[in-house]
């Protein structure tokens, strides 16, 4: 079985994904990462993120050995990362060159310690509509900007950061803009997606309304 999960920025894709890869024994595959691995080379390099070639030429070259390795750099998961993530994904070539390794991943999907699983769920912005167009459940996860920022804003409270919800609300907006805006694979649900807004449920309860969706769709298969 393969799931998709697309939608914008603090959405709750990852806390939805990481509860179904549990309960469905299922891999998982945080799309995201491979444009954070290629936005972070760059900065890394000292080279410019609007760079089309260099950016080009860093998608290319990488692994996923090479994508975990840069996981842990501390600007991985940072705004930095962040934001070199959504400049490098809106460039046609880099979203190219990285398509074949995420379609891969579906054809063999692997726990994160290596072991074969019998499936995966994918979270991203097009795992629907181009990494996983015959995937079994599309999901499309949204929430207004408010409650996006304000989610991310506890987040960064809890992790002792000092940002303001201004800032956080203005930095996605800014990534949403890009996001819904490029030319190349632009977010919008898949025309077979089951769209979501879960301005008004907390993550429990989005998993718990998911779980339903997923076992009447595979009673129905
Ligand atoms: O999901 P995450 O915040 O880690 O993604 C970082 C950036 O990578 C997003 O803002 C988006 O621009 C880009 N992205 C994308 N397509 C995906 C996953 C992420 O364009 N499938």
């Amino acid at each position: 079985m393969i799931i998709t999960i697309d939608g914008p920025a603090s959405a709750g894709k990852g806390t939805l994904a990481g509860s179904l890869s549990k309960k469905y024994n299922l891999a998982y595959f945080d799309t995201g990462m491979v444009y954070r691995a290629v936005g972070l080379e760059l900065v890394l390099r000292g080279q410019s993120i609007e760079d089309e070639k260099a950016a080009e030429k860093a998608a290319l070259e990488l692994t996923f050995p090479k994508m975990m390795e840069l996981s842990k750099h501390k600007d991985f998961r940072s705004d930095v990362g962040g934001k070199a993530a959504s400049v490098v994904a809106a460039q046609p070539k880099v979203r190219q060159a990285l398509l074949k390794m995420q379609q891969d991943f579906s054809k063999n999907p692997v726990f994160a310690d290596g072991t074969k699983a019998s499936g995966a769920v994918y979270d991203g912005r097009d795992t629907g509509t181009v990494v996983c167009p015959n995937a079994d459940i599309k999901l499309f996860i949204t929430a207004s900007p408010e409650v996006r920022a304000k989610r991310r804003f506890l987040e960064y409270q809890a992790k002792g950061m000092n940002k303001s919800y201004e800032d956080v609300l203005a930095q996605i907006r800014e990534r949403d803009a890009r996001d819904e805006n490029r030319a190349a694979a632009p977010l919008k649900p898949a025309a077979d997606a089951i769209i979501f807004d879960t301005s008004s449920y907390s993550a429990a309860e989005v998993f718990e309304k998911v779980c339903e969706i997923i076992e009447k769709t595979a009673k129905k298969a």
